[in-house]
């Protein structure tokens, strides 16, 4: 994939304005929650059994943050995900055995959260630049599945 001037310049002034700890730890929650089969991944983190749990559990906000921040590193590297997310599919794919498809899951989760944060701030423009990047982590994500 090829990011434009203008499409890079979207993402990271919407990025330079994301709360990374809210962000990170609502889209995580809501992931578990909307896909309650992603729980499975996350035995080790204990009380996940409601809403409120999850909301408040305190290694999905933990963990949320590294995840959120990871794109942050993606936004530092948008000419090569492929090599940015190398070990991170390794170990996705390899180790931890994520289907891919939930990798488009989560990202478009991070687009709900990131519209209801900003509101009118997130525009079509910047919906498409932000799809366009979670796709293409996605799919370096699932680059050693192939
Ligand atoms: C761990 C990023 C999606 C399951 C991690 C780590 C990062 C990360 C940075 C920490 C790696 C380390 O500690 O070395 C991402 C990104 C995603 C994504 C950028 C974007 C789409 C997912 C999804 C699932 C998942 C969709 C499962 C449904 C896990 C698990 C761990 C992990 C189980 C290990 C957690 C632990 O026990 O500490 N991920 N991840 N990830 N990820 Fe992801």
């Amino acid at each position: 994939v090829h990011f434009t001037t203008e499409e890079k310049a979207a993402v990271a002034s919407l990025w330079a304005k994301v709360n990374v700890e809210a962000v990170g730890s609502e889209s995580l929650a809501r992931l578990l929650i909307v896909y309650p089969w992603t729980q499975r991944f996350f035995d080790s983190f204990g009380n996940l059994h409601s809403e409120s749990a999850i909301m408040g559990n305190p290694k999905v906000k933990a963990h949320g943050r590294k995840v959120l921040n990871s794109f942050g590193n993606a936004i530092k590297h948008m000419d090569d995900l492929k090599g940015t997310f190398a070990d991170l599919s390794e170990l996705h794919c390899d180790k931890l055995h994520v289907d891919p498809e939930n990798f488009r899951l989560l990202g478009n989760i991070i687009l709900i959260v990131l519209a209801t944060h900003f509101s009118k701030k997130f525009t079509p423009q910047m919906q498409a630049a932000w799809q366009k990047l979670t796709n293409a982590v996605a799919n370096a994500l699932a680059h050693k599945y192939r």
